[in-house]
């Protein structure tokens, strides 16, 4: 790993000198990103979410139905009265980053013990803190802030699953901290494991749990990833080895995106006389894409009981690995961002509006209703809250040699906890 990223930043500083035309500068900074995205899979996971509602977003269907008291019902309308808040009525992508040096997050990297190092940014070093008192507007609505205790009340009796790769981690990792530390030490517990970790809240008989599955769809470079994008091989008409863990969960928050995006053509494999590895045909990623998504949608649509089980599919975690895209010539990725972008409708090259369209043509077409959490548009403008250098690689700390090395050693793609999946996961629960 660390000599092909060595590699690739000699043939970088090269290509530099020589002045190459831009495409191709951006498909090398694509592949080195993804080198970068490999490695910090590799150790750690991360996840990210916005939810826009692709049918409907029923929160009183389904969810509410299944068990809640009188007691809670009261509750709620409380809160409603309060927030004056309807998932169906307002689209929630459509707002601004305000600034509340007021905003205390919920907890910090120290006060949660189930970070990963990936996303510790303030234990590994990052000075500024600015990035941690942004709050999301949406123009129609208030958005009511993320309240632990309802969120425990609304998972009472429940498993709520996030399944992806390690964006999703990341917003699995920050819906735990968000409500843990309200839960005596006793009365939690967290449990990792490769593919399946679980965190229970035991007075509330609910976990929160993630599942590894980068692609959704089965791959060769699952458990154990594959470094070279070239060498992996997706059978993207296969998911049942992955959603046989899924059976029976409550809540299942889906994404998937950056692994497709390494820039090179998919190998992929379908039908059951595929001759092994070698009858794979390769397609461009938004077909490879559109194939594997479809069939998740069918698992979904012949599997889920929409009378149980709540679905949700979580966007696009935008990348910005180039700073031309906000206009900062000087810039060298989002390294020493500490606004967000303010122009309104802000879209980078790292949120690829084909795959989006898959997204909602995919979606849009489901028999089950699956509430689309839409962060793509509200996390464009995040430039300042990514990992950057404050970050680990290879299970180590970014030496000072690497975190001045920012071109090559900046992560573009995870985000820092506390951050912007808070506000992902303030959007799930104002659905749920
Ligand atoms: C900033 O946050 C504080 C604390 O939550 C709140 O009382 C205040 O109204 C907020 N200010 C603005 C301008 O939103
Ligand atoms: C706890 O929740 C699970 C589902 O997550 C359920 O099967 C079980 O019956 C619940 N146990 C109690 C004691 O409520
Ligand atoms: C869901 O509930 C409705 C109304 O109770 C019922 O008509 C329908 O058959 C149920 N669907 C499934 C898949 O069980
Ligand atoms: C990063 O920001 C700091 C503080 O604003 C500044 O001193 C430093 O020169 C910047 N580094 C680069 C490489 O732009
Ligand atoms: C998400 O929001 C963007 C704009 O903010 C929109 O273009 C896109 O269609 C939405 N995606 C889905 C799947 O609804």
């Amino acid at each position: 790993m660390s000599l092909a990223t060595s590699q690739a930043s000699a043939k970088m500083k090269a290509y530099y000198r020589i002045k190459l035309p831009l495409p191709i500068i951006t498909t090398i900074i694509c592949i080195i990103a993804f080198v970068l995205l490999l490695y910090t899979e590799r150790l750690n996971l991360f996840s990210s979410n916005s939810i826009l509602k692709a049918k409907s977003c029923s929160r009183r269907d389904g969810f509410k139905k299944s068990s809640e008291k009188t007691e809670e019902k009261a509750e709620d309308m409380l809160i409603d009265d309060r927030f004056d808040f309807d998932p169906e009525e307002c689209n929630v992508a459509n707002g601004k980053w305000v600034f509340n040096r007021s905003i205390k997050p919920l907890y910090s990297d120290r006060s949660c013990p189930y970070l990963d190092r990936q996303v510790s940014c303030v234990k590994n070093g990052r000075p500024d803190s600015d990035y941690r008192h942004w709050e999301w507007q949406p123009e129609d609505c208030t958005l009511p802030r993320f309240d632990p205790e309802l969120a425990l009340k609304k998972l009472r009796g429940k498993r709520l699953l996030f399944v992806g790769d390690s964006l999703q981690r990341g917003q699995w990792q920050s819906f735990v901290c968000l409500v843990e530390s309200i839960i005596p030490e006793e009365q939690k517990s967290m449990k990792r494991g490769r593919s399946h970790s679980v965190f229970k809240a035991k007075e509330y008989n609910a976990t929160i749990e993630f599942y590894w599955a980068p692609f959704l769809v089965e791959s060769n470079s699952d458990l154990h990833i594959i470094g070279d994008p070239k060498k992996r091989i997706l059978k993207v008409d296969s998911v049942a080895k992955h959603a046989k863990n899924w059976m029976g969960v409550d809540i299942l928050v889906f994404n998937t995106y950056v692994w497709w995006m390494s820039g090179l053509k998919i190998k992929s494999l379908w039908g059951s006389f595929s001759n092994g590895d070698e009858g794979y045909e390769e397609l461009d990623a938004p077909v490879a894409y559109r194939i594997g998504l479809k069939t998740w949608a069918n698992w979904v649509d012949s599997t889920v009981n929409p009378n149980n089980t709540r679905v949700f599919f979580t966007t696009m975690s935008p990348t910005h690995q180039r700073s031309a895209d906000w206009n900062n010539k000087e810039g060298i990725k989002c390294f020493n961002e500490t606004k967000p972008v303010k122009k309104k409708g802000h879209w980078g090259s790292g949120s690829d509006k084909r795959i989006m369209k898959v997204v909602s043509d995919v979606v849009g077409r489901m028999k089950v209703p699956v509430s689309v959490i839409n962060v793509t548009q509200i996390s464009e403008y995040r430039v300042d809250a990514h990992s950057s250098v404050y970050t680990e690689t290879g299970g180590k700390l970014l030496t000072e040699d690497q975190k001045a090395d920012p071109l090559h050693h900046a992560d573009c793609i995870h985000w820092c906890l506390p951050g912007v999946p808070d506000t992902w996961n303030q959007i799930l629960l104002a659905h749920l």
